[in-house]
This record gives structure tokens, C-alpha cells and sequence, in this order.
């Protein structure tokens, strides 16, 4: 209750208070009676009409404002605030007005030229828009939001140099702020730099060792525009005509000078190379170093150590896909042979080891490496990549607790399948700032927009088929959540624990078993995301209607399915393999992946060795090895949401949805299927990845 004041004084002392601790119910009440005492007390009129913005009556907030402004027409704030509330009324041509006014009354009012900049955004006049966050960042040069926004506009307009030299500004001012560093990664990622990294080279450059030296990105973003300085531009046809004839990369100055730069080494120690040119040259680089390892050329050898040591950990990324003849197998057992029984660690001749094959599974080696202290940190590193970290996962897998025991046969062959290939391995993630789920969720649906009852303040949240944990990186990102990861892997989960714990996180509950057992589970998520997984089941619409009951009746869930469009030459390569009785060992993986390589004329094969998917062991078992997999369409998931009762919410992907918006215009929601699949005919390559898309059960 209130209590009594006796004059207008402490009335409006006390609407003041009120206002100021957001106690807008009882500060409206005391401006109220404060109006009807005096019915033109300005303040007090200004007040509601905020009162009444922040509680979103925008008319009535609307006719404060107005009154205020009869009173009082040059008060630049003023002007201001109506021109935000004609903004959310969609009166844009008037809070365009509103905010000009306030811009002449007050020329260094810098809220009122970025409200004047969204509103011409709105509008589509990107030019006004731009020009008003030009004037900000003329009076407040180090303005972070001002530089980003405009960075933002030109890349959606698709002026990619502008939007670029924009991030770099922003990146000047605060290399730390995880937005800007977030969306500047996001353009790096989606946009192909060729040319710019010819006008730009050494900020480019100097941009992409920053991130590579960084351990909360994925370095994974960089890799297509970073792998443009080596040896891309006028290097890249000598180095290519040298390892197709029997010369020596490493006779070769320029390429000796390379491996000495540390650019090189961190590409190679953080990101996956996925690029079979650098692919062939690493891996006959490889192969020169292994067998010209005499004792004479090791002094050389030894300049490169660096180098081999950074090759080691990309080998040890990519699970030793890299092709070996039988001339290095001959010479790699010699090597096994020296090492055991040496009975010093000679770090060259490890480190030339260690990139064909993973220390942690020589035992002898494995301890005397564990004894040994090296004064070469990047030694330290490949001995804690391959022996220590793969030691913590061992103890992990003692802490994951099981539900049930697996017996559904499809479950214990997948699950043997991610026992001996983790999927997908990975180093680093972004980090993101946490924010209530909803956040996250309205940008994942937009442009479909969905009011809930649930404001997901606590969710619970269940990832089903987790894997080795790279989804989860995103998900401990959501706040206040409790985070339940379940997957049929021991080894994938223990992956996940070690790289999730790495990360400052040690709340997720991680169970070993089947969604199949998940039917007797007592607890109810207000968030399920099962991405990649329900198509690897015998029977996926089982598993998802496990999931769907266990679904909060205010939950959604998210969903990741092989199109059976977009995996069409997929289908032919498991075709392939299957005829010609190729099995999923590491040698009849190496064997397929040469096969491929070596005949880029024929369209499927050149396809394949394009995908994401093609450049370590456990990707291209899981893309074309699999012991079982499904695939969906869009009419077969639009009937499994009819049979199920579930409503779709949209896509995830902005950069589809976006191309689907100048398709279908006139559905603003994105989210008719009939039309999506038309889209889909259109553009069969659209969901390469999976399609991804959330739901919720029907009311
Ligand atoms: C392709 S991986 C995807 C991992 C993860 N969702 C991601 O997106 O990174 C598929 C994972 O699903 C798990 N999985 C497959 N069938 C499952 C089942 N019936 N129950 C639990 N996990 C399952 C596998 O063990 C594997 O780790």
C-alpha cells in the first residue's frame, strides 16, 4: 500500500523514488493524484509519459509526451522520446521528424542520431542511416555501437570492403569485445576475402594472427580466408609444380622460409585444413622430412622443428588421414623401432613420429614423455594434446553416469562407430556473452516471431546425442540453465567433459545412453536441441516422440535431419562403397579419399572432396562411412509434424532465410513448408549441412 503524503512536494518526492527503484505501478498511482492536484505540472507529466513507455501503454505515453511538448516545444529530449514512441507505434515518417527536431535543437544529442539512424534503417534509406552514425562517430570517435552498426549495414547491403574496414576499426578501438570480434568472425566466415587480402594484405594479416592467437574462437571461421597467405597468391603454382615432379620442397628457399613462420605454425595447430592443395603439400612435405631423417640431415631437420611440431598437432586434429606410401610405413616401423628402445627423448625424431601416429597408444614412449620436461613449449603442448589430455578423458569416462543399458542394435553399432571416431573432434569455441535463452531463440526463428509464456528465466535443457561436446559450447552460453547431455559414446562424452570443464564449466550433467531409455526419465525440459542424431536411429520418429513427451507443453525443441536433396552425391559415394565392398578402416578411408583426389574431372568425386566433412577421419566416416543413416524431406518432415502435433517455428540458418525472403516475399514468417520446398528443388544444395529448424507442440 502506499502510504498517505500530505503535500504535492512529497508526492512528488515520492513519485520520484518510486520511478527511480522501477516501482512504476505505485510512482503512475502519485503522479496521477499529482495531476489532479495540478493538471499542468510539467514533470510530472514528462514522468507518466515515460512510465508509460516502459510499461509499453504507448498511447497513452504518446499524449504525455505531446502535452509536454506544448509546453516545452524545443526540449530536445523531449523530441527524442517521441520520436521513440512513434517508432514502436511503425509511425516511422514521424519519429523520422521527432528525431531530426531533436537533432536541431540539440547538434551533439548522439542517442537521438542512433535512434535516427535505426529509423532510416527501417526504412531502408541505409545511406541516412550511415551518415547519421557518421556524425556520432565525428563527435565520439571510439563510438563501439556507432562503428559496429554501420560495419553491419554495409555487409547486408553486401559492400563487403566497407563492412570489412569498419570491423577493423571497431576492432581497434576494443580487440576484446566479444560482439564485435563475434560478428566481424561471422563476415570472415560467410564472405570469400580473395581480393581483399591482395589490397590489404598486411592489416588482413595482422587481423587473422590476432584470432589465430586467441583461444575463444573457433578457428575453424578463419581457415578459408587465413589459408590465403600461404602460399596462395603468386606462390601457389611453383609450389604446386614442385611436389608433382621428384624435387624437393624442402630444396626450395621460399618454402624453407615458410616453415619458419609462426603464421603457419598456429594455422596448423588451430585450424582443421581443409584444402587439398595444402593437403598434397603438407603431406609430401611430411614424407620428405620422415625420410630424409638421417643423421647427417638432422641438423637441417632441426630448423624446422617448430614446424614439424605444428604438422604433428594438425595431423593429430585430422586422425591421421594424411595418405602414406608404403616406402613412409617402412620407414615410420624404423622409427618405432629407435624411439622405444632410445633411451633419451631425441625431440626432432618424436616430433616426426608424433605425425603419423598418436603417442598416447605407445605406452614405453608414453611415460618416458610424461617424465620428460622439454624447454620447447610447443613440445609441452603436442606432449599434453596427445598423451595428457587423452590420460584426463580415460578418468572422466569414470565420472559420466549410465541410465540403462544399450540394446537396441542399430544404437550399439552407432555407438561403436563413435567409440573408435568421436565426432567431431575440436579444439576451440567461441565465446559468447550469456544471455535469457530468449534472446537467442528470436534470432534463431526471426523473421517468425513468437510470444511465449515461458520466459525461460531457469530451463531446463536436454541435448540428446551431445556428441563430443562442440554443441554444448554454445548451449553453456544460456542463462541460469540446467543442462542435461546424454549420447550412446563414452568416449564422445568424456571429450565433451574434458573440453566443456576446459572451457570454466563443470555443471552439466552427462549420462551414457540411449534416447530409447529416456522414456522413463521424470523430468520435463523446457529446451531440447538433437541435432545429427535422430537420423542415425533404427527408427528416428521413435526417438523423437521420446523427445517430444519429454518436452514441456511451453518448451521447443530443435531438430538437425539429413535432407535426402542435398545428400544426393553422398548417397552415390556410400553407393559406391558399398559395391566395390569397401570397409571403414583408416587404410580404405585413406583409399576412397585418393580415389576421389585424383580424379577431379569426374563431377561427384570433385563434389566430395569439396564437402566440410572431407578432411579428418571421423568427418568422412561420419559422411559417407555410416553404419546407418536417414535422410528426410520436406514433405516427410511437414507429415511428421502433422502426425506428432507439432508446430514449426522456422529455420536457423539467417543466410537460407534470407535467400528464401526474395524467393517467397509474401511470407513474412518464413515458415510454410509447401513453399520451402519449392525452394528447395530450386536451390538443392541449400541443406548440405542438415536442415535445422525448431518446433513446438501444438496448443
Ligand atoms: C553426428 S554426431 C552429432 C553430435 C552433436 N549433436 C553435434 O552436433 O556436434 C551424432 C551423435 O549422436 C549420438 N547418437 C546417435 N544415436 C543415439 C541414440 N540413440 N541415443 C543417444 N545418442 C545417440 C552418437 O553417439 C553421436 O555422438
Amino acid at each position: 500500500m502506499t502510504p498517505d503524503y500530505n503535500t504535492v512536494n512529497e508526492k512528488i518526492f515520492a513519485a520520484l523514488e518510486n520511478f527511480k527503484a522501477k516501482n512504476f505501478i505505485d510512482a503512475e498511482k502519485l503522479y496521477k493524484e499529482i495531476l489532479e492536484l495540478k493538471p499542468n505540472h510539467y514533470e510530472t507529466i514528462c514522468y507518466l509519459g515515460l512510465i508509460y513507455a516502459q510499461t509499453k501503454k504507448l498511447d497513452l505515453s504518446c499524449k504525455m509526451f505531446l502535452k509536454a511538448l506544448k509546453m516545452n516545444p524545443e526540449n530536445a529530449g523531449l523530441n527524442n522520446n517521441l520520436g521513440n514512441i512513434f517508432f514502436e507505434l511503425g509511425n516511422i515518417e514521424k519519429s523520422i521528424d521527432y528525431f531530426q527536431k531533436a537533432i536541431k535543437i540539440d547538434p551533439k544529442f548522439i542517442d537521438a542520431y542512433f535512434n535516427l539512424s535505426l529509423a532510416f534503417k527501417n526504412v531502408g534509406k541505409l545511406d541516412e542511416a550511415i551518415n547519421s552514425l557518421k556524425k556520432i562517430i565525428f563527435l565520439k570517435p571510439n563510438d563501439l555501437k556507432s562503428i559496429i552498426s554501420i560495419a553491419i549495414i554495409y555487409q547486408n547491403e553486401e559492400k563487403i570492403e566497407q563492412s570489412f574496414l569498419y570491423f577493423i576499426k571497431a576492432m581497434k578501438v576494443d580487440p576484446n569485445d566479444l560482439e564485435t570480434r563475434n560478428l566481424f568472425l561471422e563476415l570472415i566466415k560467410t564472405t570469400n576475402l580473395h581480393s581483399l587480402t591482395k589490397k590489404y594484405p598486411k592489416e588482413i594479416k595482422n587481423i587473422f594472427l590476432f584470432f589465430l592467437k586467441q583461444n575463444n574462437i573457433n578457428h575453424d571461421d578463419i581457415f578459408n580466408n587465413a589459408k590465403l597467405f600461404i602460399y596462395f597468391h603468386q606462390d601457389k603454382e611453383k609450389v604446386e609444380r614442385i611436389y608433382k615432379s621428384q624435387e624437393l620442397l624442402l630444396d626450395n628457399d621460399n618454402i624453407k622460409q615458410n616453415l619458419t613462420d609462426e603464421y603457419f605454425y598456429l594455422m596448423l595447430q588451430k585450424c582443421l585444413f581443409r584444402d587439398i592443395f595444402l593437403e598434397n603439400f603438407l603431406t609430401k612435405i611430411r614424407r620428405e622430412i620422415l625420410l630424409d631423417l638421417s643423421d647427417k640431415k638432422k641438423k637441417i631437420l632441426k630448423n624446422y622443428l617448430n614446424f614439424i611440431i605444428s604438422l604433428s598437432q594438425q595431423c593429430f586434429f585430422n586422425e591421421y588421414l594424411f595418405f602414406e606410401t608404403n616406402e613412409e610405413k617402412k620407414a615410420l616401423l624404423k622409427l618405432e623401432n629407435k624411439i622405444i628402445n632410445n633411451n633419451s627423448i631425441d625431440e626432432l625424431e618424436v616430433a616426426i613420429f608424433a605425425c603419423y601416429k598418436l603417442l598416447n597408444e605407445f605406452q614405453t614412449l608414453s611415460n618416458s614423455l610424461l617424465k620428460y620436461r622439454s624447454k620447447n613449449i610447443l613440445f609441452t603442448e603436442m606432449v599434453n594434446l596427445q598423451i595428457i589430455e587423452p590420460l584426463k578423458e580415460n578418468d572422466l569416462k569414470k565420472t559420466i553416469k549410465s541410465i540403462e543399458k544399450i540394446s537396441n542394435q542399430t544404437s550399439l553399432k552407432v555407438r561403436e562407430q563413435y567409440e573408435q571416431n568421436p565426432y567431431p573432434r575440436w579444439r576451440y569455441a567461441k565465446s559468447i556473452k550469456i544471455a535469457n535463452f530468449s534472446d537467442k531463440f528470436k534470432k534463431e526463428i526471426f523473421p517468425n516471431k513468437k510470444d511465449f509464456i515461458n520466459n525461460f528465466s531457469n530451463p531446463n535443457v536436454l541435448i540428446a546425442g551431445c556428441g563430443t561436446g562442440k554443441h554444448l559450447a554454445h548451449t553453456i552460453y544460456y542463462e541460469n540453465a540446467n543442462i542435461s547431455a546424454i549420447d550412446l559414446s563414452l568416449s564422445s562424452l568424456a571429450y565433451a567433459k574434458r573440453m566443456i570443464e576446459e572451457i570454466g564449466y563443470e555443471k552439466i550433467n552427462f549420462l551414457k545412453g540411449d534416447i530409447l531409455s529416456l522414456k522413463n526419465l521424470n523430468t520435463k525440459f523446457d529446451i531440447i536441441e538433437c541435432v545429427g542424431v535422430l537420423h542415425h536411429m533404427e527408427k528416428p520418429i521413435e526417438g523423437l516422440e521420446i523427445l517430444i513427451n519429454l518436452l514441456k507443453s511451453n518448451g521447443v525443441i530443435k531438430l538437425g535431419l539429413y535432407s535426402e536433396l542435398a545428400r544426393g552425391d553422398v548417397v552415390k559415394i556410400r553407393d559406391l562403397i558399398k559395391k566395390e565392398g569397401i570397409n571403414n578402416s583408416l587404410e580404405s578411408i585413406r583409399y576412397i579419399r585418393e580415389k576421389v583426389k585424383n580424379n577431379s574431372d569426374n563431377s561427384l568425386f570433385k563434389k566430395i572432396s569439396m564437402n566440410y566433412d572431407f578432411f579428418s577421419t571421423s568427418n568422412v566416416r561420419d559422411l559417407i562411412f555410416h553404419v546407418k543413416e536417414h535422410r528426410f524431406s520436406i514433405p516427410s518432415i511437414k507429415k511428421i509434424l502433422n502426425d506428432l502435433k507439432l508446430e514449426f517455428l522456422g529455420f536457423s540458418n539467417p543466410y537460407i532465410k534470407k535467400k528464401y525472403s526474395i524467393n517467397f516475399p509474401d511470407d513474412k514468417k518464413n515458415i510454410l513448408l509447401d513453399n520451402w520446398q519449392k525452394f528447395e528443388q530450386k536451390y538443392p544444395d541449400s541443406f548440405y549441412d542438415m536442415y535445422q529448424f525448431w518446433l513446438k507442440k501444438l496448443n
